[in-house]
């Protein structure tokens, strides 16, 4: 039977202990992470969320203390009271391992079945059994100090847009279906059978008519949900930190957006930050770095040599030039070191990024590789020339369409990055990637999506180009990269009921079609729009990069698994017929 906790009050937690407290009677309540039985001497470690101490319990304790201790397993809940005193032998990997407290008054509040896994830092159990388990995972303390970041993270993000005018605003869960590229999680009403709510992907359209309504800066900590294929760095369930603001242009997003960072790179990381950060067009990203989220902590650069190769006899090569697409390379610095096997595992690595090959030289009097049949002297010193590669350097190269090389030699050469220990942990990069373009071309739907969202502004020196050349059409929209993830997106919005009716329509809306899911906001627009534009950064990606974690689920608290359930709960799971008939539903197996 648990004993009551009744007549104890806590004192202070199992840490946080002053030079004062020593030799006072304290009251400490927590876990027992550990106990030892020496017989006529019981050693138990106490751990709260603050950290540790040692409990002693020796002959000098009283008999009902010394019967209780001797039961005390992993993960008992325990109040005792004793006097703090110094320790015998200091440990030194304790925070608190200078003293400990001999205890005279012993409870068990709660018992514990024996865990599935060690409470402790690093464990070593698989994330399915930790997760089935989070609260057990939870008590370990790498888990409660990245939570906490997390907690200092959102309120130094309270406090610094709060500080420069935001309001924060709640907006809906429950919403009208608004598409911005992820399918939408359906609710389906009760109220008007056969029809749904759609939980918010994000609450893009409310915080725009928050514009409209004379907000003039708004801000949230907002809950988005979107049902897609799930990644490291990727939920179903993410938060973001959402700000929208009224007559603004792009600049005036940047700046805002620039002394946040700043601020929280210094007070949460103790990093500065010099501004303004570095911006590189979408064009000039992906023709350097073969992607719109680069990793610029690494000089490796994707050169383009298809004028060097288009006439050359190997087929792979000049078909490609001709086809249209390009043949571009890499340089490994050293990497002419690389074994066989190491270089076979790269192009298997560019395979699955749809690449066909990948050739490969070395930087040499008597270079080897793939390709040397193909090749003279001078043009491998032509090659390595473009590339910026000194001799014992590795060339890899990929022939295809350019979408296909810059997609596959821009991953390889994080992935080479990642293998060769070309980063270095605490060292962050932040960067603006600027003009998007506005649209995508979707070949499954034969049909231009909007690369970011239906909402963005065009660039105005590109408007023009909307009736004659809507592909070229760049957008007011930019993301805000840290270490080649993606941690944020933006744009200046359209706020022009004429120019966003264009827009719909080039996305292959028809007016009423417009009309029947966007008539809200067309509406508003109708009354009174200020300029306006913002950004949304991923809370969870934030919190991921800032506390070197390997994906999002380590830094939320409640995760969902890959295939999107919770196996704690064992969400989503069958509901009663009685719950189905009442929002006119049937399965449909
Ligand atoms: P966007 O879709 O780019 O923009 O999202 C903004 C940021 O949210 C994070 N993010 C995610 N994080 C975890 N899991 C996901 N499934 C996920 N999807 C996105 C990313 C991303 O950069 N309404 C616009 C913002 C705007 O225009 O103001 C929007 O949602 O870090």
């Amino acid at each position: 039977m648990a004993e009551i906790m009744q007549g104890l009050k806590r004192s202070t937690r199992c840490a946080e202990l002053t030079d004062a407290m020593l030799g006072e009677t304290l009251t400490l309540m927590g876990w027992c992470h550990k106990q030892r039985d020496l017989g006529g001497l019981v050693f138990i470690t106490l751990r709260d969320r603050s950290g540790e101490i040692q409990l002693l319990i020796d002959e000098s304790c009283p008999i009902e203390v010394r019967e209780k201790a001797a039961k005390v397993r992993s993960e008992f809940v325990l109040a005792v009271q004793g006097r703090l005193q110094k320790r015998a032998s200091a440990n030194p990997n304790m925070k608190t391992g200078e003293v400990e407290l001999l205890v005279s008054e012993l409870r068990i509040l709660s018992e514990s079945q024996t865990p599935p896994f060690y409470i402790e830092e690093n464990v070593n159990a698989n994330e399915a059994l930790r997760l089935k388990y989070r609260y057990l995972d939870l008590r370990r303390p790498d888990m409660q100090e990245k939570l906490f970041l997390r907690h200092r993270i959102t309120k130094l993000t309270r406090d610094y847009y709060d500080q420069e005018g935001f309001y924060e605003i709640e907006t809906p869960i429950l919403i009208k279906s608004t598409p911005e590229g992820a399918r939408d999680y359906l609710v389906p009403s009760r109220v008007f059978q056969g029809q749904f709510f759609a939980l918010p992907q994000s609450p893009q359209l409310y915080k725009q008519l928050l514009m409209v309504a004379g907000y003039d800066r708004y801000m949230q900590i907002a809950r988005c949900f979107r049902d897609e294929d799930l990644r490291a760095d990727r939920q179903p369930e993410f938060t973001q930190i959402d700000l929208e603001m009224a007559f603004v242009d792009v600049e005036d997003v940047i700046a805002i957006n620039e002394g946040f960072l700043k601020r929280l790179f210094s007070e949460i990381m103790n990093v500065e930050i010099s501004l303004p950060l570095p911006r590189m067009t979408f064009v000039e990203a992906m023709s350097r770095y073969g992607s719109d989220k680069p990793d610029i902590r690494f000089a490796i650069e994707l050169k383009d040599v298809s004028d060097l190769l288009a006439a050359n006899p190997f087929q792979a090569f000049s078909g490609a030039i001709a086809a249209g697409g390009s043949v571009q390379l890499i340089a490994v610095p050293g990497g002419s070191s690389m074994s066989r096997k190491e270089i076979d595992s790269l192009g298997e690595f560019v395979k699955t990024y749809r690449a066909k090959g990948l050739a490969w030289l070395t930087v040499e009097d008597t270079p080897r590789g793939s390709i040397t049949k193909f090749v003279t002297p001078e043009l491998v010193a032509a090659l390595a020339e473009r590339a910026g590669a000194s001799a014992g350097d590795l060339l890899l190269i990929v022939a295809d369409q350019t979408k296909i090389v810059q997609e596959s030699l821009g991953q390889l050469r994080c992935e080479i990055a990642r293998r060769t220990g070309l980063v270095k942990a605490d060292d962050y990069k932040l960067l603006w990637v600027t003009e998007f373009p506005l649209l995508e071309y979707d070949a499954e739907e034969d049909r231009y999506v909007a690369m970011h969202h239906p909402f963005t502004s065009p660039m105005d020196e590109d408007l023009m180009m909307l009736a004659t050349n809507p592909a070229a059409v760049r957008a007011k929209a930019y993301d805000i990269v840290l270490n080649g993830t993606e941690l944020g997106g933006g744009s200046i919005r359209i706020h022009d009921q004429e120019l966003q009716q264009k827009m719909f329509s080039l996305l292959g809306f028809t007016e009423e079609q417009a009309w029947s899911r966007f008539g809200y906001l067309l509406e508003a627009f109708q009354y009174g729009v200020p300029p306006h534009g913002g950004l949304a950064f991923g809370l969870d990606r934030l919190v991921m990069l800032l506390t070197d974690s390997d994906s999002i689920r380590e830094v939320i608290a409640f995760p969902k698994i890959a295939n999107s359930s919770c196996p704690m709960t064992d969400a989503p799971s069958v509901v009663d017929q009685k719950q189905l008939d009442e929002l006119g539903l049937a399965i449909k197996v």
